[in-house]
């Protein structure tokens, strides 16, 4: 038959996008920078019918009529202007990351179906234009193109195109061989969206200008501390930005507050085990669950200790792919 499938995973930002300078076109204020992991994947299919007006959306096997399904529908409208093409589609999408917790299902969602869609309706499938177009579904989905390291480009204001000049990009090599662990703490859906929340911050934070000198100067030197293989620097930046991006929308009128006393227990967790000599730093997403970043042979050791906190389920990651066709369908 002629579906086509792809796979994405998610990605965590050592460097966060958090406000954007351009809502329609999803353009950010600054760049970020991410790796993408290896657990969790999303895959979607994607099937063309003439015979239907409406896309049809499914989401772990039910049929969705909700947000979900419209934001999904409004990208494929913008993929088959793009392809001059207006065929609907039979959308079914899986899931086997935590929703809404904060580990970046839209990335790896939108990462994969923009592959998938892109193939489906015939728009070129290299990769740096892929991730233009993930992008215009979810901001971090523009990152999960790529494996491993990545950076999105803001891409400079007065660009010519601006959204030709913001995508991401793989960074070269490193020798760093980093493991993020996952600390699940609850898998609810989150009170208030990182799309919602990010507005308002960037509409009524005073640290938002703050926070955007400082994201910028982070994204600069992660990217050197990357290539030197510095994981201390990795590390510290990491989670000074992360904790930075909480407060600026934590000072939003109305605030936002993804941390829970839960996480605030992680997050001294992992101060402790610094103190005890154990390399480790959090970071958090927009959402409740904390994850500590870590040199992949002491993944283990940090899972083990998280484990003993109550009601906190550990997921070892590691570096992982970009997104793939799957050619076997
Ligand atoms: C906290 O990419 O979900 O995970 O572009 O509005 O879809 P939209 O936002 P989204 O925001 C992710 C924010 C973050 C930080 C990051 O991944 O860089």
């Amino acid at each position: 038959s002629d579906g086509c499938v792809a796979v994405a995973h998610p990605n965590i930002a050592l460097v966060k996008y958090w406000g954007k300078r351009d809502e329609d076109l999803v353009l950010p204020c600054a760049d970020s920078l991410s790796m993408t992991l290896d657990v969790f994947p999303t895959t979607t299919e994607i099937r063309l019918v003439d015979c239907q007006a409406q896309d049809v959306v499914i989401v772990d096997g039910a049929v969705d009529r909700g947000a979900t399904a419209r934001r999904i529908t409004g990208f494929l409208d913008l993929v088959r202007e793009r392809a001059g093409r207006s065929e609907a589609a039979v959308v079914a999408t899986r899931n086997t990351v935590p929703v809404g917790a904060g580990l970046a299902s839209s990335a790896s969602g939108f990462a994969a179906l923009a592959l998938a869609a892109a193939s489906a309706y015939g728009l070129p499938v290299e990769p740096v234009e892929l991730s233009r177009l993930a992008r215009r579904g979810s901001g971090s989905a523009a990152r999960s193109i790529f494996g491993g390291f990545a950076i999105w480009h803001a891409g400079a204001p007065d660009a010519p195109d601006p959204d030709l000049a913001s995508y991401a990009e793989p960074l070269a090599k490193t020798t760093l061989d980093l493991a993020l662990v996952a600390a699940l703490l609850e898998t609810g859906p989150k009170p208030v969206s990182s799309r919602e929340a990010m507005r308002r911050t960037v509409k009524t934070s005073p640290l938002f200008s703050d926070w955007l000198g400082m994201a910028r100067g982070d994204c600069t030197v992660m990217r050197e501390a990357l290539a030197r293989g510095d994981i201390a620097t990795v590390g510290a930046i990491a989670e000074r930005n992360a904790l930075g991006m909480h407060q600026t929308m934590e000072s939003a009128v109305p605030p936002v507050h993804y941390r829970t006393p839960a996480s605030h227990r992680v997050l001294e967790e992992v101060h402790r085990m610094r103190a005890h000599g154990l390399q480790a730093w959090a970071t958090m997403d927009a959402g409740p669950n904390v994850k500590v970043l870590c040199a992949s042979d002491d993944a283990e050791r940090v899972a083990c200790v998280l484990r003993q906190l109550s009601g906190c389920v550990a997921v070892v990651a590691r570096s992982g792919p970009g997104a793939t066709l799957d050619k076997t369908v």
